[in-house]
């Protein structure tokens, strides 16, 4: 299988008034077309200096990002992002906001055609209805809904999630976890997602890849074997001793790379 990103021997420092601050130490990630990454990594480490480059928004120091066989070097249009805070925009409707990356990434494509395709979106994510209010109307689900359907609206190869379910509350995070595997039973995409929930890591990853403390090196890597039938992934399975026994296994190693010592697991 091709890799469609690929990450080799990324090496990064800030500079700062202090000094260089290196934040990625000879890193490397391998996430193969169509798969779902899932990394999580203490607070600080690196995690969303990922992102950035994986999007080209900036160069590494050291060391290659490549995606579909190309270098990256420059921002992709070929990049969707989705963030913790969804900043839609309050004076555009909720349709205008999910249009918005067409109108930059295909200014020729008819309107009609652009508010189907964003309707395609809204009504698979339940936003049908919806798409004449502003973000305001909206609750923080909704909201974070709308920007999923921006985020891959214009399809492309890569979605680079930073976060983007950390400020809900839990039962709209398990909603939208949902959610992101019906969207990719739909559109399959290649995808990063950051978090610093392990169970989501488990519930959406088809791999956990656990960063270091900073300078953060890929510590451990973990191949989802998530529990069920059919490839089909029931939340249920989170409360299975397979994902008891993944999840314990990551949180181990997240103690590792917090620098502490692992704690004995507690039977739940
Ligand atoms: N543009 C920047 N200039 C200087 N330091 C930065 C910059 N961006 C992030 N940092 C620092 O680099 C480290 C890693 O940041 P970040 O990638 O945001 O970590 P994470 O997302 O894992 O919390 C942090 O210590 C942060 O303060
Ligand atoms: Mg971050």
């Amino acid at each position: 299988m091709t890799n469609l990103i690929e990450i080799k021997g990324v090496t990064h420092a800030y500079q700062t008034p202090d000094g260089p601050l290196p934040v990625l130490d000879n890193l490397n990630v391998s996430v193969p077309e169509g798969e779902f990454a899932a990394v999580v990594g203490p607070s600080g480490c690196g995690k969303s200096t990922l992102t950035r480059l994986v999007a080209g928004l900036m160069k590494p120091d050291e060391g290659e990002v490549w995606l579909h066989g190309e270098l990256v070097k420059t921002p992709r249009k070929t990049v969707g992002m989705a963030f913790q805070n969804p900043v839609l925009l309050e004076w555009r409707t909720i349709m205008d906001n999910v249009i918005l990356p067409l109108e930059i990434v295909a200014p020729t494509m008819p309107r009609a055609k652009r508010r189907d395709r964003a309707m395609e979106l809204l009504t698979l994510v339940g936003l049908d209805g919806f798409e004449d209010k502003r973000p305001s109307e909206l609750s923080g689900g909704m909201r974070q809904r709308a920007s999923l359907c921006r985020s891959i609206v214009h399809k492309p190869d890569v979605l680079i999630m930073d976060e983007p379910f950390g400020a809900l509350d839990a039962f709209t995070r398990e909603d939208l976890w949902q959610t992101m595997h019906a969207l990719r039973a739909k559109e399959p995409f290649t995808a990063v997602l950051i978090t610093h929930d392990l169970r989501e890591s488990v519930y959406l990853g088809d791999q956990v890849i656990v960063l270091s403390g900073r300078p953060a090196t890929t510590q451990y890597v973990l191949d989802v074997k998530y529990p069920g039938e059919g490839g089909e992934r029931k939340l249920e399975g989170l409360y299975t001793p397979a994902c008891s026994d993944m999840l314990a296994a990551l949180r181990e190693q997240i103690q590792i790379a917090q620098g502490r010592q692992p704690e004995p697991a507690v039977q739940s």
